[in-house]
């Protein structure tokens, strides 16, 4: 019996693939509708310490490779999602859920993990260090010794399973320097990778989102090698005992196939979500699931990782 079941710890998820936080997560209605279907969890839109309406529209556009945005940010503040994820918990049967946050601060990212530490909450969280798209703030995983500080200061009062989400990084030195940082840390998992930062998308001769001046992170088609490459960069540099979460351009049974090859644990859907809607899990979990069948795999466990070289 073919199973695309996964574990992030001691965290188990009945099916490998999710949603990317930013897609289908704003509210409560959109994170139950990713409940009941066949997503194996959900990841919340990142949570800052107040609600925001994020940057002015148009901030999101398809393209016929994949996306642009610009959003900004857009969320009802993270008490919002520690409220409805706390309460899922408390339900039979519940799937196990991540909770995506950052502050606009180091100190407001510091006041919303102790309120989480505080909670009752006991599920996963992502610490985002990757938005590209606040006008002002870098994206913070680019700043090694930053990154590195903020979760020293971090893990010296939180004890809850704590993950990062990672912009992708383009180089080999740095794909080192990061792991470095990470592996220093008991992280419950790390996340390659959020959207290419700052691409510009052109129509006729007009950029094709508001805010920035149309620059806006890109998803889709277009990021799927540099996600792989994320993925496998940090599956062959982390302590085995930090998972990977991989997402990036995947549309299709194959591309889900081809992160596990590289690594992933768990595979997380962005731009083809908001494309398909929550109907798209059990398209890609039925491809997945017939080349795991091909080629005679039974679990995650037997391909995950073994990617081939050709020296
Ligand atoms: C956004 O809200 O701008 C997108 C979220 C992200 O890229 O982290």
């Amino acid at each position: 019996m073919v199973s695309t079941a996964t574990k992030i710890g001691t965290f188990d998820f009945d099916n490998c693939l999710m949603n990317a936080a930013g897609v289908y997560c704003m509210t409560r209605e959109e994170l139950a509708d990713i409940d009941a279907s066949a997503a194996g969890s959900f990841v919340t839109k990142t949570g800052t310490l107040n609600a925001r309406a994020g940057n002015p529209e148009p901030r999101y556009v398809d393209t016929s490779l994949g996306s642009i945005n610009s959003m900004g940010l857009p969320n009802h503040g993270f008490q919002y999602y520690l409220d409805f994820v706390t309460e899922l918990q408390n339900t039979p049967n519940s799937k196990n859920h991540f909770l995506s946050l950052v502050g606009m601060s180091e100190e407001e990212t510091h006041t919303i993990l102790k309120a989480v530490q505080d909670s009752d909450y006991q599920g996963l969280v992502e610490l985002n260090l990757s938005c590209p798209n606040v006008p002002g703030k870098p994206q913070i995983a680019y700043d090694f010794e930053t990154t590195e500080k903020l979760l020293k200061d971090i893990f010296a009062y939180f004890t809850k399973p704590l993950g990062v989400k990672l912009p992708p990084y383009f180089d080999i030195a740095h794909f080192d320097r990061a792991a470095a940082v990470f592996n220093q840390f008991p992280l419950a998992f790390v996340n390659c990778i959020n959207s290419i930062g700052n691409g510009l998308v052109i129509e006729d001769e007009t950029v094709v989102i508001k805010p920035k001046h149309g620059f806006g992170g890109i998803g889709g088609d277009y990021i799927k090698p540099t996600a792989l490459a994320n993925v496998h960069a940090f599956y062959q540099r982390l302590n085995p005992t930090i998972p990977i979460i991989g997402t990036g351009g995947v549309k299709t049974g194959r591309d889900a196939f081809e992160h596990i090859l590289c690594g992933a644990s768990m595979v997380q859907l962005g731009t083809v979500l908001h494309q398909e809607g929550p109907a798209v899990f059990e398209r890609i979990t039925n491809e997945l699931k017939a080349i795991m069948t091909e080629k005679g795999y039974e679990s995650l466990d037997d391909f995950r990782g073994k990617l081939q070289y050709l020296d």
